[in-house]
């Protein structure tokens, strides 16, 4: 037991209790000791083992002496090479994130050695090195993600491997993330390209407590374990503390999901809480109290053995300090709830995650026990439940003003940068940004004595950036972990890639009247003008044409708007003259740019409020083969035009993000079902000119593995109703599908059913002799079929970043730096016609993506900024071809543009200030 001493001064303490102890005992006559059993002077056997116990129950959680000093880390493995990397551009992390060093990195015993000029006898103390110039690129400390469920919510999902979330009970602080830990999750090396190095494992939000929760480094291991992936684990865990004392993590969740589960309320709740908590503070006072009396030597006032329960010293733990509190969090009413509870019991709260409303209640925050709790937020992903609804892009930077430290735990933690990078548009300085990923990330851990900075004698975790870390499509060319290199056969591509910080939009009103609307949109401040609006210092005028979108800057060195109208031909004097005479509005673009509006496709925009509340939304439509569906509806197909709902929440957002239209289809039980409709994202209600741009674009079904009837029944009876051989309304669009007359989308993942889609179509065209018109949405492994896809003219719309959530999509391209590219831009290259659709938290809800439309702008910059396609394919990405693959049919010059300010719609530099309507005869001024 000696090993678990703390410190040098604490086994000083405890020897000389030992010596007391002896003294006293002397004095003493026979009395039965802690374990029934006594020794001949009085004291029991197991004194010496009580002593150390009474110690360890105490022993704070850190770095011990001397751990700065350590020459190798206890995650080295021997036989790794020093890596000397030369010629960096080093973001350390220090000095709250300002400060960038010039130089070179030494990595060695899988710490950081040497930091700036490395010296050659710095390298001849190493026999085994490997040397890279990485000629100027950025370096940062590997990004640290506080919010993770990799590994116990496997991807590809399946049901053998659901392992998040206990169903037991609503209070299991007895259960821990690393007993569910599936080491066969794709997400471990997924992360690790995106420059993750270390993540919190978290059980899932179903219970008021969860259970415990692990910081794992997510590189391979030799010995292919969960255990082997723990960074410093606590002392129950790791049996020993030679360099630390591990932190534990207790996961608590607020509001609707553990009530949900449970049928409670969030009273119930917060009885569960106190309940528990007060069970572990009468065990923490009977402990407390056996040692009070170990320490004076009362042996005889012991009543039998230390006081212990394996299920509650969790939470005796967090009652003396040992653990970090990590708590799902909303609402206003829940962190208030929580932070009362830190106060009853006495404890501190680490970090607040989702916390989508803490930007409203940051004084409830300062109220808690202890050190003001972080926030873990996420950058745009909102509004999919009540509890998400007052959520706003600028919490992250009202919260900085508040003096709160803010994380963002991303939805694919691959990409966790990219949530940092949107926090930094909407206004949270650059340093604070990559520090939320990284050394704020750490703090939160109870992990910045080894991760988290550049820093000497810290984990040899870095990343080699392609370009400035906050720049848009910044991907690593390399990643350490604990000095061991990741990626292999990576082309290093820094040279021309911009190595500069965005010069990102000032949104100091925009952040204020969020704070006013408490996070709720609306468009009573957008100011329409019907008149003549003059746009000045443009860079670029992209528009919309037949075969795509072209550049036609240089007809137009100014640009006029008459009633939503661009007026062609006008010339730099008719700007000067019109300018001065009757104009309703002059709008200085700063070197901004026009650009075709971006079309939301795959969502549910339009038909839907909040996803997770039933009320709001059109609802679940019946497929031709539920078997449950009531007569009256056999034979009709539902239409989204009949279903609309405007002013919504992510229609509102869209718009304002320069989405200007969405194409959505109703919702059925496995994905979309029915006829869809075009519509305008910024008009109040269906019966303002323009609010429905077309109905009936295109026939949707959805075909994923897993749902009932088989894919099997599901293509015989599309062939069937395809066929013309099905009567009623529906049998009469669906023959419209074989006669080329309408386009059938189906949201489809897997390889196979998509080759079957294709010879499908070959079957029916061989049989009609007309074209089908085919696009399949969703497409994770469309790849594999690239040459038969554009070979049977069939068009795909895709998310812009792959991930395996399913087995159907599992066989995804993951693009730079696993791939040469990413999958739309191999499609594109392939002559494949591309789409992008918004990136949700899976790929097959549409009622969960609808919130991500607003990041499409930057979607296809990201898309643009890995491959090369131009800025007028990327363009087309999002608005041409995504509107051509729905069947929405536009003339060019009635199409929706997008003005921006400061740089151009698809970068972090520009901001969205007008939107251009010919159809709707207007400009719309934000
Ligand atoms: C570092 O790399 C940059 C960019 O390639 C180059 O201009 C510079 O000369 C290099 N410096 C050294 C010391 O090699
Ligand atoms: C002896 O035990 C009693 C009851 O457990 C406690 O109240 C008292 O403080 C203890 N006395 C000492 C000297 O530890
Ligand atoms: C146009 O905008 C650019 C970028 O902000 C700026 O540098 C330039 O001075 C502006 N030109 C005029 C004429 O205002
Ligand atoms: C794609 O189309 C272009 C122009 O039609 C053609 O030059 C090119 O060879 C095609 N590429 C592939 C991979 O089919
Ligand atoms: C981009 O173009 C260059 C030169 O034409 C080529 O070497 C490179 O492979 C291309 N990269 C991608 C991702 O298409």
């Amino acid at each position: 037991m000696a090993r678990l001493g703390r410190e040098t001064n604490t086994k000083h303490r405890i020897f000389s209790y030992l010596c007391a102890a002896t003294v006293l005992s002397l004095l003493l006559v026979l009395y039965f000791g802690p374990d029934g059993r006594t020794s001949s002077t009085g004291i029991p056997v197991n004194a010496r083992e009580i002593l150390l116990q009474c110690d360890e129950i105490q022993a704070l959680p850190g770095p011990l002496p001397g751990f700065s000093e350590r020459k190798f880390s206890d995650r080295f493995v021997p036989g790794t090479k020093d890596v000397w990397i030369r010629n960096a551009t080093i973001w350390t992390g220090r000095v709250d994130g300002l400060e960038t060093i010039h130089g070179d990195l030494l990595l060695s015993g899988g710490l950081i050695k040497h930091i700036g000029p490395v010296t050659t006898a710095n390298i001849e103390a190493s026999e085994n090195f490997e040397e890279i110039d990485v000629r100027g690129a950025w370096i940062t400390p590997g990004i640290v993600d506080v919010h993770s469920h990799m590994g116990v919510e496997s991807s590809p999902m399946l049901s053998g491997a659901v392992d998040g979330n206990s169903i037991q009970g609503t209070i299991r602080a007895w259960l821990r993330s690393l007993d569910g830990l599936n080491t066969h999750d794709e997400s471990f090396h997924l992360a690790v390209s995106g420059g993750l190095t270390t993540s919190l494992i978290l059980p899932g939000s179903a219970n008021a407590i969860g259970g415990q929760a692990y910081a794992i480094k997510l590189r391979p291991t030799l010995e292919r374990s969960p255990t082997a992936m723990l960074l410093e684990p606590p002392l129950d865990i790791s049996g020993t503390a030679s360099d630390y004392v591990g932190w534990k993590h207790m996961k608590h969740a607020c509001g609707e999901n553990p009530a949900r589960v449970y049928g409670d309320t969030r009273m119930d709740s917060v009885w569960a809480w106190r309940d528990a908590y007060n069970t572990a503070r009468k065990l923490k006072e009977k402990q407390d109290s056996y040692c009070a009396s170990v320490r004076q030597s009362r042996w005889d006032n012991l009543s039998g053995a230390f006081p212990q329960d394996l299920q509650w010293q969790p939470l005796v733990d967090i009652l003396r300090g040992k653990v970090k509190v990590q708590t799902h969090c909303y609402e206003a009413v829940d962190f208030d709830n929580f932070v009362r509870l830190s106060n009853e019991f006495k404890f501190p709260v680490a970090a607040f995650h989702h916390a989508h409303e803490a930007y409203l209640v940051p004084d409830v925050l300062k109220h808690a026990y202890g050190p003001t709790p972080a926030v873990a937020i996420f950058a745009a992903f909102s509004g999919y439940k009540r509890e998400a609804y007052h959520s706003t892009s600028f919490a992250a930077r009202l919260l900085d003003d508040e003096g709160i430290r803010s994380d963002h735990p991303a939805i694919t933690s691959r990409f966790l940068l990219y949530e940092a990078q949107q926090v930094h548009h909407f206004g949270l300085p650059g340093h604070k940004a990559l520090s939320s990923v990284t050394s704020t990330a750490a703090a939160v851990l109870g992990l910045n004595h080894r991760i988290g900075f550049i820093k000497l004698g810290y984990d040899a975790d870095v990343v080699v950036w392609d370009r400035y870390p906050l720049a848009l499509g910044a991907t690593p060319q390399q990643v350490f972990i604990d000095g061991i290199p990741q990626l292999v056969d990576t082309n290093p591509r820094s040279g021309s890639l911009s190595q500069q910080p965005p010069k990102v939009p000032n949104y100091d009103l925009e952040a204020y009247d969020a704070l006013k609307r408490e996070g709720e949109p609306t468009l009573d401040t957008v100011s329409t003008i019907t008149g003549r609006t003059i746009f000045t210092n443009v860079s670029n005028v992209w528009t919309r044409n037949n075969a795509g979108v072209s550049n036609i800057y240089n007809k137009f060195p100014c640009v006029i708007v008459e009633g939503g109208h661009i007026i062609e031909g006008a010339t730099h004097e008719d700007c000067v003259s019109l300018a001065t005479q009757s104009v309703d509005a002059v709008v200085d673009l700063n070197g901004g740019s026009i650009a075709p509006a971006i079309v939301a496709a795959g969502t549910s925009i339009g038909l839907q409020e909040i996803a997770g509340e039933v009320s709001t939304i059109d609802g679940v439509v019946f497929e031709p083969s539920d078997t449950d569906a009531p007569r009256a509806v056999l034979g009709t197909i539902p239409r989204a035009v009949d279903g609309l709902m405007y002013a919504t929440r992510d229609a509102v957002l869209s718009y304002r993000a320069g989405v200007t239209t969405a194409v959505s289809a109703p919702s059925s039980s496995v994905g979309e079902y029915g006829l869809s409709a075009s519509i305008s994202t910024g008009v109040q209600h269906k019966l303002v000119q323009g609010a429905v741009v077309q109905a009936d674009t295109a026939i949707y079904i959805s075909l994923q593995h897993g749902t009932t009837p088989s894919i099997s029944t599901r293509i015989a009876s599309l062939r069937r109703l395809i066929l013309g051989r099905t009567k009623g309304e529906a049998g009469s669009w669906f023959g419209m599908i074989a006669l080329g007359l309408v386009r059938l989308v189906v949201r489809v993942d897997s390889a196979d059913i998509i080759a079957t889609l294709i010879d499908l179509k070959r079957e029916v065209e061989a049989h009609t002799g007309a074209e089908m018109k085919l696009t399949v949405l969703g497409a994770a492994e469309a790849h594999i079929l690239a040459d038969e896809l554009a070979a049977a003219s069939v068009g795909v719309l895709v998310q812009p970043r792959s991930f395996p959530y399913a087995w159907d999509s599992r066989r995804i391209l993951p693009g730079p730096p696993l791939s040469e590219m990413g999958q739309a831009a191999y499609l594109w290259s392939k002559n494949v016609t591309v789409g992008l659709i918004p990136q949700g938290i899976d790929d097959s809800t549409p009622s969960m993506t609808g919130w991500a439309a607003r990041n499409l702008r930057w979607d296809a910059g990201w898309v643009a900024s890995q491959s090369n396609l131009s800025m007028e394919d990327a363009l087309a990405l999002v608005s041409t071809n995504v509107d051509a693959l729905l069947g929405v049919i536009v003339k060019p010059a009635d199409a929706d543009l997008v003005a921006t300010s400061g740089g151009d719609l698809l970068s972090f530099e520009g901001k969205v200030v007008a939107v251009i309507s010919p159809r709707r005869s207007l400009v719309d001024l934000f």
